[in-house]
């Protein structure tokens, strides 16, 4: 089973919410995932979703695109929430609704295959130049949510190779510096850790990639990988 990331796929159901404005790189962007994906993933694989999945506000709008996701190649589909993800309330009410193939990570962990995936949205932290005092209540709660996550990932008895966290906001900031959440991370069997988030080239050009204190750092932003599946853990 290898394992795919891809977040911020943005899948949009309203005119006003066409995400062809945002340049070039958007225009068609479903169809570009949707090709791609089709390309890149086997029946066996395992495809991590970083949220930002759907501009839909209702769960009942978003499911159509999470179906039409979950009808992707992949023998299953793990997802957080990303900041846009409106329509994810209560993940406990939530995870019933689900295709089957399709597990909702908060604060939590799942073993697929002998993997452990983890997963909660992450925020922006105290020392980023864009946050602001207001988010530090939702900072403390996912710093305690990170945690959770990966005591709950250990207790699985993840691989030789280590745990996979998946995140929306990643654990540096707009300016590539690390976070308190990294400093949580460090502490843990981490293998990977995929997040996305950031869609700015300047933000791309500064965020860590690659192995960073011994965990392989992925950047999945859906632009960022020209809406293509990345190749996180390759068994
Ligand atoms: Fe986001």
């Amino acid at each position: 089973m290898k394992l795919f990331a891809i977040s911020d796929t943005h899948f949009w159901h309203k005119p006003e919410r066409n995400m062809n404005q945002f340049g070039e790189i958007w225009i068609d962007h479903e169809s570009k995932i949707k090709r791609n994906w089709r390309e890149a993933v086997g029946t066996d694989d395992l495809v991590m979703m970083g949220g930002d999945i759907s501009w839909a506000s209702r769960t009942e709008e978003a499911m159509v695109h999470l179906r039409q996701l979950c009808s992707l190649p992949g023998i299953a589909k793990v997802m957080v929430k990303g900041n846009h993800d409106h329509w994810w309330k209560k993940t406990d009410k939530l995870q019933p609704l689900l295709p089957q193939n399709l597990t909702a990570l908060s604060g939590s962990a799942v073993k697929i295959k002998g993997e452990v995936i983890c997963g909660t949205r992450g925020w922006l932290s105290p020392n980023d130049p864009c946050s602001d005092t207001l988010d530090k209540k939702t900072f403390e709660k996912e710093m305690g949510l990170l945690e959770q996550a990966l005591i709950q990932a250990v207790t699985l008895g993840p691989s030789l190779l280590g745990i996979h966290l998946l995140l929306h906001f990643p654990p540096f900031t707009t300016t590539g510096a690390n976070t308190p959440f990294w400093e949580v991370i460090k502490r843990y069997p981490v293998a990977t850790c995929t997040y996305g988030h950031f869609h700015m080239r300047h933000e791309w050009e500064k965020i860590p990639k690659g192995e960073v204190d011994g965990v392989w750092c992925s950047l999945t932003s859906s632009d960022f990988i020209n809406h293509r599946p990345l190749l996180i853990s390759p068994r």
